[in-house]
């Protein structure tokens, strides 16, 4: 019975609190029981969860999404999975196995996700990098974060509240990282994309991708109905940095939306 409690809280291995940072200055924290302490700040777990947002204060279009998410987060999978099948005719689940697939991970990874949302790509993930590998999420909504902890309780993932944009990791801390679904509506994409390399190490896997509609999208009337429903859909593609190579763009979720596979130079 211990055991099963031990397993389902999130559990912070040494090595990820060997990783963590204070987003703010980057400075290692210092682990006090609970807590964990930057010279500026002490950051405190909510539900088990470390809160490591930086800035304190949340603007732009990430206050308004984070509001959404935070409110949509138990019914976020099935609306996708039903509603977005109805609109789109696409199949979700297959969509994501096929996005995961592409990432090209391997057995023992240290991979973070994220904007995991509710979770729904981390059986793909865990299933890809085998018990032994370790899989961070960080997510700006603890509504989402919840849905994960409830959904993949048995999976051990690493959870950790904060924002794309100031990740709390050293420099080159993971082999791989993949996020999916936000970068679109950030309130700077540019900075996530180069925190995303930031912290992957060098030859390390970087992704990302968003809604996107791919120059071969034939279906007018339904892309018109997106552009109204998702704002999301509007954005144009962040620009690929140069500190990548061996870039694949890729279409995905039968072209509605992007995926970049690329490795860190
Ligand atoms: C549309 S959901 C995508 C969820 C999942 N990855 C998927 O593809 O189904 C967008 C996610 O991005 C997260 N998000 C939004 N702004 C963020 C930020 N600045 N930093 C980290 N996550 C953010 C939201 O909380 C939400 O969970």
């Amino acid at each position: 019975m211990l055991i099963q409690l031990l397993k389902v809280i999130t559990m912070y291995t040494n090595w990820l609190s060997d990783i963590l940072r204070c987003p703010e200055t980057l400075k290692p924290l210092k682990i006090k029981r609970e807590t964990y302490e930057s010279d500026v700040k002490v950051y405190h777990k909510t539900n088990g969860i470390l809160s490591v947002v930086f800035p304190d204060q949340i603007e732009g279009t990430d206050k308004r999404y984070n509001n959404i998410y935070n409110i949509l987060a138990p019914l976020y999978d099935i609306n996708e999975r039903v509603m977005g099948k109805l609109l789109t005719g696409v199949d979700m689940v297959k969509g994501r196995k096929q996005i995961v697939w592409l990432l090209g991970l391997k057995p023992d990874m240290k991979i973070l996700e994220v904007s995991p949302g509710p979770g729904v790509f981390q059986k793909y993930l865990r299933e890809n990098i085998g018990e032994s590998g370790e899989l961070v999420a960080l997510d700006l909504s603890m509504g989402m974060l919840r849905q994960c902890q409830k959904r993949n309780k048995y999976l051990n993932v690493q959870l950790i509240h904060g924002n794309a944009q100031f990740l709390p990791f050293a420099d080159n801390s993971f082999d791989a990282l993949f996020h999916f679904g936000g970068v679109n509506l950030f309130n700077d994409p540019q900075k996530a994309i180069s925190e995303f390399i930031r912290v992957t190490r060098k030859d390390g896997i970087v992704s990302w991708g968003d809604e996107g509609f791919s120059d071969n999208y034939k279906h007018e009337r339904r892309k018109k109905m997106m552009l109204k429903i998702n704002p999301g859909f509007a954005k144009p593609r962040p620009a690929v940095p140069d500190s990548v190579y061996d870039i694949k763009e890729n279409e995905v979720y039968e072209g509605l939306a992007y995926l970049v596979v690329a490795r860190k130079k």
